[in-house]
């Protein structure tokens, strides 16, 4: 008998708050922070799910840099109140909050208070939480063997996986995109080699827990193969 899939690792592809907040007829960024409530919702139902350990939230890409300057500011004042306003939350449900990406580039205030929140939470492990902040998965792959080659180090599938920082939290289970598009957009690539792909139409702010347990029952019933038969 097929033993069942497990959810332990879910990557979020958050996409969809500017098209949220334009259907309202409301400016782009309220968007976000409506997306912004979605993140702790969903964050706190994965923190209660008895299989999730890891849930990986993309949500600033290396691309994202491109966007008008207002947006971009929006945005890192966004986390940074985020990561103020969501500390009760990582304690109370113990989660652990880590990221991925090169956050070199943020404000040292911002850079500061992502520190601070990870200290504060390292020792909870109910859920670790990982948000994807100047993350490109390209980036991450050539830093890896950037590292490598200077260190005169040989290239193997699992040599390199050690040394891909967003590695360390395992491969994915489950990649889901909201939003409607049905691309990548430079998402852990590595990681998802083997990864279950849910493409929904649902623009991120509106997602929900139960369209997440939908989700997690359809991965149930898929067969994962793995390359054998
Ligand atoms: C995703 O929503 C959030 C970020 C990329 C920060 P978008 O801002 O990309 O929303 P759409 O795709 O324009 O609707
Ligand atoms: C992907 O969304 C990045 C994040 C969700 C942070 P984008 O809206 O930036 O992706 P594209 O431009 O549609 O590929
Ligand atoms: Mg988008």
């Amino acid at each position: 008998m097929q033993m069942s899939n497990i959810a332990r690792h879910i990557a979020i592809i958050m996409d969809g708050n500017g098209r949220w907040a334009n259907e309202r007829g409301l400016k782009r960024v309220k968007g976000h922070e409506r997306g912004a409530e979605a993140v702790r919702t969903i964050t706190t139902y994965a923190s209660n799910h008895p299989e999730i350990d890891v849930l990986t939230l993309y949500a600033f890409s290396t691309e994202n840099w491109k966007r008008p300057k207002m947006e971009v500011d929006f945005l890192m004042r966004l986390l940074n109140n985020y990561l103020k306003n969501e500390m009760e939350t990582y304690i109370r449900h113990q989660i652990r909050f880590e990221t991925i990406g090169d956050i070199s580039r943020f404000s040292s205030a911002l850079q500061d208070r992502i520190a601070k929140t990870k200290e504060a939470t390292k020792r909870f492990s109910k859920l670790t939480q990982v948000l994807a902040l100047n993350y490109g998965s390209q980036d991450e792959i050539a830093r890896a063997a950037r590292t490598m080659c200077d260190r005169g180090e040989s290239i193997t599938v699992e040599s390199l996986e050690k040394r891909i920082e967003s590695s360390k939290f395992g491969p994915v289970d489950i990649l889901i995109r909201t939003g409607g598009e049905q691309r990548l957009s430079n998402f852990l690539l590595w990681q998802s080699a083997y990864a279950e792909l849910f493409f929904t139409p649902t623009l991120w702010p509106d997602f929900n827990p139960d369209e997440l347990e939908r989700i997690i029952e359809e991965f149930k019933k898929r067969q994962r193969r793995f390359g054998g038969i």
